[in-house]
Formats: C-alpha cells, structure tokens, sequence
C-alpha cells in the first residue's frame, strides 16, 4: 500500500487513529472509503464522479486549477492524463506538489487530497491512450493544450491531418501527452450537512472512519 496518508475527519484525530496510521492501515481504509464514496456520487443519474479540481502551483508560488478526469484510482494514489505542454504540466515539472478537490454536494461529500505528482510509467500511458475512442485519440494529437488558437479552423485543419496520419496506420501515443499520478500525502472526507434544499456552508464536525 503506497498511500501514507494522513487520514483526517473535520474535527481532527480521533482516538485511535494515530495508532492505527501507524500500523499502515488508514492508507487501505482511505482507499476502501473513496471509492464507496465516489461510487455513491456516481450512482446518482447525471452525475460524472470522476470530474476533479487539480491545483497546482509554478516554483514560484503562482497557483492555478482546473478541470480534469480521474482515470484510475489505485494504492499507488489518482491518475490523470494530458498534454505535457499544458499548463498544469509545465508547473508539474517546476513544482511536483498539487492538490486535488472531488466536489460532490448531490450526495452530501467532498473529498480534498493533496501529495506530490509523479509521471506515470510510459507502458502505462500506452495502455490507456489505446483504450480512449478514436475521437479522442485524435484530439490529443491535435490539440496544443494551454496554446492560445488564433483561428479555430486551425485546429480543424489539424484534425484533419491528423485524421488523414492515422487513417491505415495503429495509432500511437504522441509523445507530448501522458499521465500524471498524485501519490496522496494527506486525504481529508467532509460531509456536508444538508440544509433545506441546500448543503450548508459549514461542514459537520463528523469524523469520517473507515466505516461511514
Ligand atoms: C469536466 C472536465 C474534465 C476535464 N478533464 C480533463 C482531463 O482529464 N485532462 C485534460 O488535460 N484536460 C481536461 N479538461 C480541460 C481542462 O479543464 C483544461 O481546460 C485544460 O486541460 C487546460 O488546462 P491548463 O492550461 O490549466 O493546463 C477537462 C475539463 C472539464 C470541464
């Protein structure tokens, strides 16, 4: 279990909890948790569960977030993938501390996590990238993620040509677009509690064992 994190409710350690970090056993129960908490928030119609914030931060300090998708969620912490010239991958490189946000309020939870990214494994991005539908495949091909576009039809002239590469040919990965991993350092589950039609501005002070 790759996951040292530090597993924290809203009002804090509860008794017991260092003990039981210390045998290495809130990793497995943070993991066990996220997952029955991101399956709940998937169930409900609509509603895409593996859509997070990432924040991440330049050297020096300057901060950003967006958007992205949760690929896999394992011991070893969360994978995304994108363009390594985006953004977000250029602070990456400069600065290998992020955080991340699931924000779930359909379902009364939010999930904050913060660690260090690390580039996944080259065999792995191989493996995924073959696994997306052929659309999207051709659009990390086209796409110059973070680049302003001076024309849209640039980008369409893009795709076409890339669209004409690949044609007869298996297509691989390009070289600029990969995955990142955040290996969890410390994992904080809030629930929010429930007002009249809307969740509250301030969480519970609930602490959220392995068992909620
Ligand atoms: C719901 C949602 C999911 C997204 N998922 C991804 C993703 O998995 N990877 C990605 O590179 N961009 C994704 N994007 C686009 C990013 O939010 C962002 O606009 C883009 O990656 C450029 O970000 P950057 O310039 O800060 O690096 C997603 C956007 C939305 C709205």
């Amino acid at each position: 279990m790759a996951w040292p994190a530090t597993f924290t409710g809203i009002s804090g350690w509860a008794p017991g909890l260092h003990d039981m970090q210390a045998a290495g056993l809130w990793g497995e129960a943070a993991l066990v948790l996220f997952r029955r908490w991101q399956g709940e928030a998937g169930n409900e119609k609509g509603h895409d569960a593996t859509a997070m914030v990432l924040a991440t931060a330049t050297a020096g300090g300057l901060p950003s977030a967006r958007m992205v998708k949760l690929k896999s969620c394992d011991a070893r912490g969360f994978a995304f993938y994108t363009n390594l010239g985006s953004r977000k991958a250029m602070d990456i490189r400069e600065n290998p501390h992020a955080a991340l946000l699931f924000d779930w309020p359909h379902v009364g939870k939010r999930v904050y996590v913060h660690g260090k990214v690390e580039l996944v494994r080259a065999a792995e991005a191989d493996a995924y990238f073959a696994t997306r539908p052929k659309l999207s495949r051709i659009g990390a091909w086209a796409s110059r993620q973070s680049q302003p576009l001076r024309h849209r039809c640039r980008l369409w002239l893009r795709i076409g040509c890339m669209v004409a590469k690949w044609a007869t040919r298996r297509m691989s990965r390009p070289s600029f677009w990969s995955g990142f991993r955040l290996v969890p350092r410390e994992i904080y589950f809030e629930r929010i509690k429930e007002t009249i039609g809307h969740p509250a501005a301030h969480p519970s002070p609930h602490h959220e064992g392995p068992a909620g």
